[in-house]
């Protein structure tokens, strides 16, 4: 009998399975994801076809754009500049392969036990698991952790095939699409429409709604939408594909653009609309456990109805990302350990990888307005940041949104360089309920991005030393 039987090796399941170890619990973690090579594929989407492998590519093709339109700039000329797609691909996938053997690593120096197949809870306490061979075992549980994460959404107007693809299909294109369709202007449309469009693409973006990344401050929204424009992204707001069709070689598509229907073809289409959780068929109905939208349904705790049943990660309500995944993945495995442990939901950072970078983390201005929040904004742009400007990154800018009343920081918003990390040290000093005050009182390293983050605070409070302030 395992104390903890966790299934999914996500990010998510994976931390749970080793924090669980740690504490003493002997954990098994069950996996069904094999590679091509019939070897166990550990570490989730966030590993195999998310995090790792977009960033990986986001990195390369930032360097060939560098290279291409940037360099010269600074004096350096590349006469013969050329593409290998095959061997950036093979960096992405050394990658890939590096950090999911290391968690079969982890696994052994936290004596976490694992198993490839399928699981299913069968009953409260135990968990069927059946191989790829079709054989099957059953394992007994004191605790059952579920981390079985997500899938992309197909869509009726958009059938998978060759060319129309998922976000991983659009991780291992063999070549650079001439021109590339990409329906949803969510994260992961705006990541890779941005690796693409910087290797050589023509990306257009079909976006259903008609604001852009509703989710960000207006603020945001509005100068990302004019940057992701000028990086020739041709984003088409209000716009619903209504039917596609792959030709030999081509995608012939069709979309409502308001009142006009529009006919386009690409390459390549890539389907972005979001991701399903992986709920059906890992729960006996006789469980009675919730399932709301396909999100097993938990408490603040992570915990469902049951007392010794866990749902974590991306199969459950909150934002689809790594970090809040692990998060829970440990809470979980530290109360299953009756241990005090918990997560805060309010301050769980977002990114998106374009260049600049768009980070946040607390409250934006819309939802600051709804609550009828009283707040005072401080901005600064990177226009005015000499370090910005000396790499070349003067696109963007840091606000901080602050209660008015008690000067505590209610929302950093940031784009522009190295917004993720500006966001973190948001984010650390928030957890410690910081005033915009106490981080105009703080020394910043110059010349430094994160001096933007002080002079925001700064402006705050009317204070800021390089821009004109408000009133004085
Ligand atoms: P997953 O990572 O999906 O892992 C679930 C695991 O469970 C999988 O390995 C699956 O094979 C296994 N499984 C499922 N059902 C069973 C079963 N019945 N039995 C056994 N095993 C099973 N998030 C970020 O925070 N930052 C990013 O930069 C980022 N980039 C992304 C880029 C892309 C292209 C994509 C698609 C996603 C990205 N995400 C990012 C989201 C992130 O990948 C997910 O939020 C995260 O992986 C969720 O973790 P999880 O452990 O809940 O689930
Ligand atoms: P998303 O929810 O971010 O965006 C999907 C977009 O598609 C939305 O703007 C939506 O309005 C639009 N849409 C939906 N149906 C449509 C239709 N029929 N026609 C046109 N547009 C349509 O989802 P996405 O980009 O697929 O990413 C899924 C999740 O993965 C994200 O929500 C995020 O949690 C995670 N992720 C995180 C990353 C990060 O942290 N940097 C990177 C990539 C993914």
């Amino acid at each position: 009998m395992y104390d903890v039987v966790v299934i999914g090796s996500g990010p998510a399941g994976y931390v749970a399975a080793i924090r669980a170890s740690q504490l003493g619990l002997k954990t098994l973690c069950i996996e069904e994801l094999i590679d091509d090579s019939g070897k166990p594929s550990l570490g989730g989407t966030c590993l195999n076809v998310g995090c790792i492998p977009s960033k990986a590519l986001l990195d390369s093709s930032h360097r060939y754009y560098e290279a291409n339109k940037k360099l010269s700039e600074h004096g350096i000329n590349i006469s013969s500049l050329k593409l290998d797609v095959a061997a950036m691909m093979k960096r992405k996938d050394d990658i890939v392969e590096k950090l999911t053997g290391g968690i079969s690593g982890l696994f052994s120096a936290n004596k976490v036990e694992s198993m490839m197949g399928r699981g299913s809870v069968i009953s409260q306490n135990i968990v069927k698991v059946t191989k790829s061979d079709g054989s099957s075992e059953e394992v007994e549980a004191k605790n059952i952790v579920i981390a079985t994460g997500s899938s992309p959404i197909e869509i009726p107007a958009a059938k998978f095939g060759k060319k129309i693809v998922d976000s991983t299909g659009a991780l291992s294109f063999d070549e650079v699409p001439k021109s590339l369709g990409i329906v949803g202007a969510g994260i992961i449309g705006l990541e890779l429409g941005s690796v693409w469009s910087r290797l050589g693409s023509k990306v257009t973006v079909i976006e259903a709604l008609d604001t852009f990344l509703p989710m960000t401050d207006p603020d945001i929204s509005k100068e990302t939408f004019k940057e992701f424009k000028n990086q020739g992204l041709d984003i088409k707001l209000n716009s619903t594909l209504t039917s596609s069709k792959e030709l030999k070689n081509s995608v012939k598509v069709t979309y409502e653009q308001g009142e006009n229907e529009v006919e386009d073809e690409f390459d390549k289409l890539i389907v972005a609309v979001g991701r399903k959780p992986n709920s059906s068929e890992i729960l006996s109905k006789e469980l009675n456990i919730k399932i709301e939208n396909g999100f097993i349904e938990v408490n603040q705790h992570c915990q469902t109805s049951l007392k010794n049943i866990w749902a974590i990660g991306d199969v459950v309500r909150g934002p689809m990302l790594a970090h809040k995944g692990s998060e829970e993945g440990i809470m979980v495995a530290e109360r299953i350990a009756e241990k005090h442990a918990e997560v805060n939901y309010d301050l769980v950072p977002s990114v998106i990888y374009s260049h600049p970078e768009i980070a946040w983390v607390g409250k934006n201005e819309n939802e600051l307005k709804d609550e009828s929040v009283q707040y005072k904004t401080g901005k600064f742009p990177f226009a005015a940041s000499g370090r910005a400007l000396a790499v070349d990154q003067s696109t963007g800018f840091v606000k901080v949104l602050s209660d008015v009343k008690t000067d505590t920081i209610l929302g950093v918003h940031v784009f522009g360089p190295a917004a993720a990390e500006i966001v973190q040290q948001a984010l650390i000093s928030m957890e410690f309920g910081a005033s915009s005050e106490d981080i105009a009182l703080t020394m910043f390293s110059h010349p430094t991005v994160s001096e933007a983050f002080h002079e925001a605070a700064l402006a705050s409070n009317n204070q800021a030393i390089h821009i004109g302030n408000k009133s004085r």
